[in-house]
Formats: structure tokens, C-alpha cells, sequence
């Protein structure tokens, strides 16, 4: 295991492990500058994508400013603690991927939160992670980019209009490609429709998805301001009930 972690992490995975009946932690699927993801296999022989929160950079300090004191639903973090941030953070994190879950977008599942660790569904196949859509760029030939650009307008139209959700940092490097199919990954910071910056955060990520797809990949797309308006168009039919409603699931998340 890796000794970075300090001893409170380490009881916090320990807790993790009992509660889910982890058989072991086999590898690092990243080392990102302030979270390190982890393949975790159940004694079931499931696997699992488990996020740490480990480092405080200057860049997450803003992040907290940018992305977590302005959402009404974070308003009464005590900032001057940093175990206290990592949990909020974690628990954003966590929150924003059942609420994308729920109402329909394409994301890991969530399995559960415990201080700074967010458990998922792995996704990936014989043990390795998924890519990007950054990693396979040269790959990605005409037609497929045609039908990812068109996924990846469609699933953020689902995390606008029925999350209710902006994600903040939708592009290349937390899409994932998996079975044909994109997945969205990555929404700590994803905010409320409430948040004060939330519209320039949205215009942010559709000229994301414009510079990579239109730009980069070289798919017609009308233009940002148009591509912005029909996100704005809500245009997509949301799952009837939230998926929570249906009774039984909640449980399943075993969050704390
Ligand atoms: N559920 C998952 N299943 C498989 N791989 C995952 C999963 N979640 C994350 N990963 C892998 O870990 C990487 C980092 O995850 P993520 O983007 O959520 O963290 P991050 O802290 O933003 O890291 P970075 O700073 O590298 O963006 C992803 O690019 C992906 O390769
Ligand atoms: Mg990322």
C-alpha cells in the first residue's frame, strides 16, 4: 500500500474495506495532483474505483473557493480545516454523481462515501481502466467521432436539464470510453444551477466540447452560442421518477 497515506486514511480505507467486503486494493488506475484512484476487487471478485483525497494543492484551495462555497448546498463548510474540506469535497463528489446517476447521465455508479474516500462502479475491462477520450484522440476516426460528439452533447443535456446540474470541467480527459459507449467521470466540482458562476461555467464546457469535437476531431457542430442554446433547450426526455423514488435503492449507497 502506499505510504503516502496517513493513519487516519488508512483506518478511513480500513472502513471502506469492512463495509464493502474489499478483498484487497490491486493497483493505481491514477495519481492525479490531489486524488489517487485505486482498483479495488471485493472478496465477490467485483471491482470498484476508489478515489482518495490526499494532497491540498494551491489549485484546490481556489477550487473550494470557486466550485464549493457558492453552491447552497456546501454553505456551512468550515474552511479552515483541511480534514474538514477533504470530506466536504469528497462528499460533493459523491453527491453530484448520485444526482447525475439518478436522472439518467452516463456515470460510474455510486457505491459509497466515508470521510475523503468516494467509492464507484469500476469502469474498465480485465482489470484495465477505460481511456480517455484524450488517450485514444488518434484513434477516434470520423464516423465514431461523429456519434461521441453527438453522446457527448446528449449526456451533458442530461446533466444540465435533469441533474439540474453544471459539471464545470466537462472535456477530453473525464470522458471515458468503454463498450462503444462515453462515460462521464470527474464531478467534484460540478455545481448547482444556483451558483452564482454556474453560467460561465456551462459556456466553459460547451466550448470544451466544441474545441475538441468541432476543432480537434474536425465534427461539423453548429457554432458554441447555438450549441449553447440547445443545452439550454432541455430537449431531452429525463427519467420519469428519479431512480431514489422508486424505493430500495438508497440503501444501496451506504452513504455516511
Ligand atoms: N470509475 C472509474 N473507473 C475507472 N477509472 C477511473 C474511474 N474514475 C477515475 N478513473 C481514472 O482515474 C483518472 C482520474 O480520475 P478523475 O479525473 O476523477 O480524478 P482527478 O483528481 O480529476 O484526476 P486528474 O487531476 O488526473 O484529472 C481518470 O482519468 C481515469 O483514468
Ligand atoms: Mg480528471
Amino acid at each position: 500500500m502506499e505510504e503516502v497515506w496517513d493513519r487516519q486514511t488508512l483506518l478511513a480505507a480500513y472502513e471502506v474495506m469492512r463495509r464493502l467486503r474489499l478483498g484487497r486494493f490491486a493497483g493505481v488506475l491514477s495519481a492525479g495532483k490531489e486524488a489517487r484512484v485505486y482498483r479495488a476487487i471485493g472478496r465477490d471478485g467485483r471491482e470498484y474505483a476508489v478515489k482518495i483525497y490526499l494532497t491540498v494543492t494551491a489549485e484546490f484551495r481556489k477550487s473550494i473557493q470557486k466550485y464549493l462555497l457558492g453552491d447552497p448546498r456546501f454553505e456551512n463548510v468550515d474552511t479552515s480545516n483541511t480534514k474538514k474540506l477533504f470530506f466536504a469535497w469528497a462528499r460533493k463528489e459523491f453527491r453530484n454523481l448520485k444526482r447525475m446517476y439518478e436522472a439518467g447521465v452516463r456515470v460510474p455508479r455510486p457505491i459509497l462515501v466515508h470521510q475523503n474516500i468516494v467509492v464507484m462502479e469500476f469502469l474498465g475491462r480485465d482489470g484495465l481502466r477505460a481511456p480517455t477520450l484524450h488517450e485514444i484522440r488518434h484513434e477516434i476516426d470520423p464516423e465514431l467521432a461523429e456519434q461521441l460528439a453527438r453522446e457527448a452533447i446528449d449526456q451533458y443535456t442530461r446533466i444540465y436539464c435533469c441533474a439540474r446540474l453544471v459539471h464545470a470541467d466537462y472535456s477530453e480527459y473525464n470522458l471515458v470510453y468503454l463498450d462503444g459507449q462515453l462515460y462521464v467521470i470527474d464531478v467534484a466540482q460540478a455545481v448547482s444551477l444556483e451558483h452564482p458562476n454556474a453560467g460561465d461555467f456551462l459556456r466553459h464546457d460547451v466550448e470544451n466540447i466544441y474545441r475538441f469535437f468541432a476543432k480537434q476531431l474536425g465534427v461539423e457542430l453548429p457554432e458554441p452560442e447555438e450549441l449553447l442554446e440547445r443545452v439550454r433547450a432541455c430537449q431531452t426526455k429525463c427519467p420519469e421518477k428519479r431512480r431514489e423514488e422508486q424505493g430500495g435503492r438508497e440503501q444501496q449507497y451506504q452513504a455516511s
